[in-house]
């Protein structure tokens, strides 16, 4: 049984002269819970697209299941799941004509749809609510929903392109519990998301800018790979002078806002009580200054901040 649930080779989209897919380069895993990040515009939903055999690459191919999106893009099709960035679901159809609609797109019988209608409602939390319309749900079940109506079909792999975007954190919660149910079953589940939180949750993440793959491994090999020195917290007043007198020092191999903190990557051998005093005695005031250990978005920020040398602090969103 082969491993590879999808491999890209290559793969470059342009729209007119604007390339929004540089080289992707890619393989992911049966069963894995893959996550892609990237900024707003670095290609995520575009990738997505083209693996959902849904736009084709101006170059270079991929194999969803061992079938290619270029030459065979109608079977990648029956082999997936996609939930699309915007909500896919009828806002004036019920729960139940939602799911006979999905059921009735990926081929399902009507004995086949029935069954299912049971496994989704359960899964989404809405048994006994079917006749229910669905543009009357919370955020947190309309998500549910639309998961379960994009796997009706029980297919080996399933995009989910920022799933939970606007639901709050305990829908997120509940929503991540089904991600966690599908991939125990063997699902491969590629998701996008921009909280860096639920990124933390993915078994491989892929850090994607500007419509390349930049960075990828698990969680924590991101944060070793890439967060070699002594990460500070420092918490000073005023906050932003301490920004500006730490950008571009010797000891400083990144720095960046994070809420009301700074985090400083500092560069080998630099002596926080160095630092410290060099603040205090340019007028800046250190409340507290400790070493932390690196979360994915301090990995985040110092990859992009790598890539944009020069225009400013990195941003998340
Ligand atoms: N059909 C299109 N025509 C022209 N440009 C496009 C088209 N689709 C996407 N783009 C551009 O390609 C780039 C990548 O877009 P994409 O939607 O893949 O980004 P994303 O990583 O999903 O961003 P977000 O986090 O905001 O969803 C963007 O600059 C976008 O404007
Ligand atoms: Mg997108």
């Amino acid at each position: 049984m082969p491993r590879v649930a999808i491999e890209t080779r290559n793969i470059t989209k342009r729209f007119g002269t604007f390339t929004a897919l540089d080289g992707m380069s890619m393989c992911i895993e049966k069963g894995v819970i893959f996550g892609l990040l990237g900024a707003n515009g670095a290609g995520k939903s575009t990738l997505i697209k083209i693996l959902c055999g849904l736009l084709t690459p101006t170059s270079g191919d991929a194999f969803v299941g061992g079938v290619s999106v270029n030459t065979n893009p109608e079977e990648v099709k029956k082999r997936i799941g996609y939930m699309s960035q915007k909500f896919s679901l009828y806002e004036d159809l019920t729960v139940f004509e939602n799911i006979r609609f999905f059921g009735g797109v990926y081929g399902l019988s009507n004995t086949e749809i029935r069954k299912q209608l049971d496994i989704i409602a359960e899964m989404a939390g809405l048994k006994g609510q079917e006749n229910r319309l669905t543009g009357e749900l919370s955020g947190g079940l309309k998500q549910r929903l639309a998961l379960g109506c994009a796997v009706i079909h029980n297919p080996g792999i399933v995009f989910l392109d920022e799933p939970t975007g606007g639901v709050d954190p305990v829908a997120r919660r509940n929503f991540w519990a089904l991600i966690n149910d599908l991939s125990a079953k063997g699902t491969t589940v590629i998701i996008t998301t921009h909280y860096l939180d639920e990124a933390e949750y993915c078994n491989r993440i892929l850090l994607m800018h500007a419509g390349k793959n930049i960075a990828e491994g698990s969680p924590g090999e991101l944060k070793t790979t890439h967060i070699k020195n002594n990460l500070y917290e420092i918490e000073c007043t005023p906050l932003m002078e301490g920004l500006s007198l730490l950008r571009n020092r010797d000891w400083t191999g990144g720095i960046s806002v994070f809420g009301n903190l700074l985090h400083l990557n500092s560069r080998p051998g630099s002596d926080p009580a160095t630092i410290r005093l060099f603040l205090e005695n340019n007028g800046v005031q250190v409340v507290r200054m400790e070493e932390i250990i690196p979360s994915l978005e301090d990995v985040f920020i110092s990859l992009i901040e790598e890539k944009t040398k020069g225009a400013g602090e990195g941003a998340v969103k």
